[in-house]
């Protein structure tokens, strides 16, 4: 689990542990790759990208092991347009056509699954929508990362992907408390982007805590951390159409409940969160750590 989760999210930690798991906090001492890692960086808190590489190493050290990633790669969002099939369905029923679909994006799963019909829709030119990914401010891969050939993990043992990525280097900071921080982007969300059939906005950590706090109250549901970007946006966009008097149907992607991110919300109720935006000179070490191909 990587290390700043085991820490900011030691209930989930402890859900893994009564199931039966023994949970390592990554970057750890257990694998070649974690040690490497450490030294590179003393101390560090760990990223997805170190977990995905200790993970590999792990399983291939082990006879009869295997890993499968969780988030990035076609496979994952295939299994993930269950979630967009069921909205289409559930919207065709009423007859309803939404202007708008927002969904967060880490490594970009629950979004390629959200979107999928929709996105399929668009490409046959049979409708068109607003899609939207809301990713963190800290770890920007879409809005300020490049569309490179990257490395997945941040130890280089995965192969290469085509990408929007800040470079498998890059370390985003501990003090984002939510998830969504992988350095890239899955490669069919960054084509799409890339070819302009989607946009994509980054949102600042306090303001996804002010919406999810919102959220709970009207809705009565504590939604988790990373699906109050996707809430941020819903809600800065009603909020535009208020103004403006346009109606329009929003459809966001409420990816998981918040009961196991209550230090987050802890710390968000105490005034302790603050926000992190990186600067130029904080991605370029990022830019640098991708491969030159050809
Ligand atoms: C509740 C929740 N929603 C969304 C995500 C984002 O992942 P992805 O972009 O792969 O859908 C995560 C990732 O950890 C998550 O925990």
């Amino acid at each position: 689990m990587v290390k700043v989760s085991y820490e900011q999210k030691p209930f989930r930690r402890e859900v893994m542990r009564t199931y039966g798991a023994s949970v390592t906090p990554s970057p750890s001492e257990l694998t070649a790759v974690g040690r490497r890692i450490l030294a590179e960086h003393p101390g560090t808190t760990g990223s997805l990208g170190c977990a995905i590489s200790e993970a590999v190493e792990d399983a291939l050290s082990h006879e009869g092991y295997r890993y499968v990633l969780g988030s990035v790669l076609n496979q994952v969002l295939l299994h993930q347009s269950v979630i967009g099939m069921e909205t289409k369905i559930a919207l065709d029923k009423y007859g309803i056509k939404p202007d708008m679909v927002i969904g967060c994006a880490g490594g970009g799963s629950n979004l390629g699954g959200l979107i999928s019909p929709f996105m399929g829709e668009k490409l046959r030119g049979e409708a068109d929508y607003d899609i939207v990914a809301v990713e963190p401010a800290s770890c920007p891969s879409l809005t300020r990362g490049r569309y490179a050939y990257d490395f997945c993990d941040t130890g280089k043992v995965c192969p290469l992907a085509k990408m929007y990525t800040l470079g498998s280097g890059f370390i985003p900071s501990a003090n984002h408390a939510g998830g969504l921080r992988y350095h890239g982007m899955s490669p069919v969300l960054s084509e799409l982007y890339d070819q302009g059939m989607m946009r994509a906005i980054s949102v600042e950590q306090t303001s996804v805590f002010a919406a999810a706090e919102l959220f709970a109250r009207v809705e009565g549901i504590l939604p988790a951390p990373e699906s109050s970007h996707a809430i941020r946006a819903a809600i800065d966009e009603a909020l535009r159409c208020k103004e403006t008097g346009e109606e329009k149907t929003i459809v966001f992607g409420l990816t998981g409940t918040g009961y196991f991110d209550m230090v987050a919300y802890e710390k968000y109720n105490n005034g302790e969160m603050t926000d992190y935006i990186p600067t130029d000179e904080d991605l370029k070490p990022g830019f640098d750590s991708l491969p030159h191909i050809g």
